[in-house]
């Protein structure tokens, strides 16, 4: 007031301009509002407009939706909550898929997306579950769980992964396994390995063809009776410890052979007579895989240690070649994946389903392949432990509802393709233990039901020394025999049939009745054909030696022998042929060159029979 006072001027000064900024501001003031309703109306104009042209709401709604992708992109890391058995749930991890392979961190254990619920994601762990704990992270890989397939694989080792657990480096899936002299193991076309999902689908109708290929086993009691066709599913079933695995691996053996003989034909030319003048030959290649499930450690490596034994085609005959073929190993031939009993129940239940995705790739290839599923009543328990723990409803047996699709599945992907497809081949050979013989548990009549026949071992047999202890009664193979070579179906037509009536004839011997003529003869008969057709393990027989076998005992060659005499009859009838092979005419050279048992292959036997004694 006093500098008012004292200076009017100026305080008149700042009266008229505060007031002039007064009315400044109430002028600008109501422009501002002006253009700000203006603005407002074109906002508006401009929303009704876009709202017309691109329905805005259901966008906004969208956005609003926790459902949609855009949202949950950062959700990608889970986080372990919960952890029991093997079996992880997870939270956050919105966007796996069904199947999809994940990695838990830090210790990168692989897993696989099992269930999907509303909140959490269960997983099962393909590793020792002590090294993930709660509050881990998880990742998703985006891929489905697959393994690397190839011929590369060829003579390894592997886990249900496709790690190698063998010592012989990482696994080149484009190279094969090579012996001394630098020859490749493969002969089948040459195409590239690759990554395959675990759960692939099985071959539909068009893609296949009927069964027309014999798969020689190399046991004879199999190859009369029960014959398998390339692309069938043949389960072997049997008791614990009566030699469901012998036969497996005996199979291994002799496609090994057989292979071996056709490489050494492919690759120096020699071995003709032994794959083109021969009638009872296979004329291509078939690779085995071995899946073990739940085995113990110790089967595995008496297994590869079998199979990694050098072996000579001279073993079986001698070879007119310039070319002396040297020693083959087995295992090069085949390959080996493992998941032992101490491996978690994740992986056993894995392991069938890899092997059976490596074993594609020869299909696929034009090539053919036998799978052996050691053993699916393991993997059905994997199973169970498996679903129990995801909390899945209990049925039979304490099995999941869906153990028979586990199985049916598996043994769908078992096929013989069409040409069109190449006509490669997969042949599936589950094998199923029983208790006490007891053919109808749950397992056992669900895989009955899916394949297309059953080869029985029964204990009773084994332990009275009939190895391999094939029960020739309760054993069929529905397709088969329309594989079987011609020689073979002919000579072995009245083999069942006098082995039925022996076991027959077996039992009034037991009561002490008075027998007839007739049926002495069968008794005699009938125990002579038992004794052929025992055979020792991993010495799997050639098709023509294995009808010369035949034609011995059901033409009556053997009935003035003693019982005991037979086996020795056997081998020395065996070393006859495999001397005079490439000599001279023998009846083996008459009946690979004909296919057909006829009256000039049994003139020659005879004639060999009178030559040599044996
Ligand atoms: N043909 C055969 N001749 C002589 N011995 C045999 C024959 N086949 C199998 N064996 C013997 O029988 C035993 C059991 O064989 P193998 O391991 O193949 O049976 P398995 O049914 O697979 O047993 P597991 O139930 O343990 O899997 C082995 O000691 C083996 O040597
Ligand atoms: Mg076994």
């Amino acid at each position: 007031m006093i500098l008012f006072a004292k200076n009017p001027s100026v305080f008149g000064k700042r009266v008229s301009d505060l007031i002039l900024n007064n009315i400044r501001t109430v002028v600008t003031g109501t422009q501002q509002k002006k253009k700000d309703s203006q603005k407002k109306d074109d906002k508006k104009n401009v929303a009704a407009s876009l709202k017309k042209k691109f329905n805005l709401s259901k966008i906004k709604n969208l956005l609003n939706n926790k459902q949609t992708s855009l949202s949950l992109t950062k959700y990608n890391v889970g986080k372990v909550v919960k952890l029991k058995d093997g079996v992880a749930t997870i939270e956050y991890l919105n966007i796996a898929k069904a199947g999809e392979l994940i990695r838990f961190l830090p210790s990168y254990i692989p897993g696989m997306v099992i269930s999907l619920e509303k909140k959490e994601t269960l997983a099962i762990l393909f590793g020792n579950d002590r090294e993930v704990r709660v509050g881990d992270r998880v990742h998703c890989t985006g891929n489905i769980v697959s393994v690397a397939v190839g011929r590369g694989l060829l003579g390894r080792v592997v886990d249900p992964l496709g790690n190698p657990l063998d010592r012989k480096g990482s696994i080149n899936l484009d190279g094969q396994p090579y012996d001394d002299l630098y020859r490749g193991y493969y002969l089948g076309e040459m195409r590239y390995g690759y990554i395959r999902p675990v759960e692939t689908a099985a071959p539909g109708i068009i893609a296949r063809k009927s069964v027309r290929k014999p798969l020689i086993t190399g046991i004879n009691c199999i190859d009369s009776m029960v014959p398998i066709g390339k692309g069938q599913r043949e389960l072997i079933i049997g008791d614990r410890q009566i030699g469901k695995t012998a036969l497996g691996i005996d199979l291994i053996i002799n496609q090994a052979f057989i292979n071996e003989t056709i490489r050494h034909y492919v690759q120096f030319g020699g071995n003709k007579e032994a794959i083109l003048n021969n009638k009872n030959a296979s004329q291509e290649p078939c690779y085995c895989v071995y899946v073990g499930v739940g085995q113990k450690q110790s089967t595995i490596a008496r297994i590869v240690k079998i199979l990694s034994k050098s072996r000579h085609l001279y073993e079986r005959r001698f070879i007119k070649s310039k070319v002396r073929p040297v020693s083959f190993k087995p295992i090069n031939y085949a390959i080996i994946v493992s998941s032992t009993a101490s491996d978690a129940a994740p992986l056993q239940f894995l392991a069938p389903y890899s092997g059976s995705t490596i074993a594609e790739f020869f299909r696929d290839s034009g090539s053919h392949a036998v799978i052996i599923y050691d053993d699916l009543s393991k993997q059905a328990v994997a199973y169970r432990q498996m679903s129990l723990l995801l909390r899945r409803p209990p049925g039979r047996e304490a099995y999941p509802g869906d153990v028979f699709y586990l199985h049916s599945r598996l043994l769908e992907r078992a096929a013989q393709l069409s040409d069109k497809l190449g006509g490669g081949s997969l042949t599936a050979l589950p094998v199923i233990e029983t208790q006490a013989s007891d053919v109808s548990a749950y397992i056992a009549t669900n895989v009955i039901s899916i394949t297309d026949g059953q080869i029985f071992l029964e204990s009773e047999l084994f332990y009275q020394g009939v190895r391999p202890a094939i029960n020739v009664g309760l054993s069929v193979s529905r397709v088969g025999s329309a594989a079987q070579f011609k020689a073979m179906k002919q000579v072995a037509g009245t083999l069942k049939l006098e082995l039925a009536q022996y076991r027959e004839v077996v039992k009034y011997v037991k009561f002490g009745a008075s027998l007839d003529s007739n049926t002495q003869r069968q008794l005699h008969r009938g125990a002579r054909l038992v004794e052929l057709l025992k055979q020792p393990q991993f010495n799997p027989l050639d098709i023509s030696v294995q009808i010369i076998f035949l034609h011995l005992g059901l033409g009556g060659y053997l009935d003035l022998e003693e019982v005991d005499k037979v086996s020795s009859v056997q081998q020395k009838c065996l070393k006859f042929y495999k001397n005079l092979y490439k000599s001279s005419k023998t009846a083996i050279s008459v009946l690979e060159e004909k296919g057909v048992v006829d009256e000039s292959f049994k003139e020659a036997f005879n004639f060999d029979i009178l030559r040599y004694k044996f």
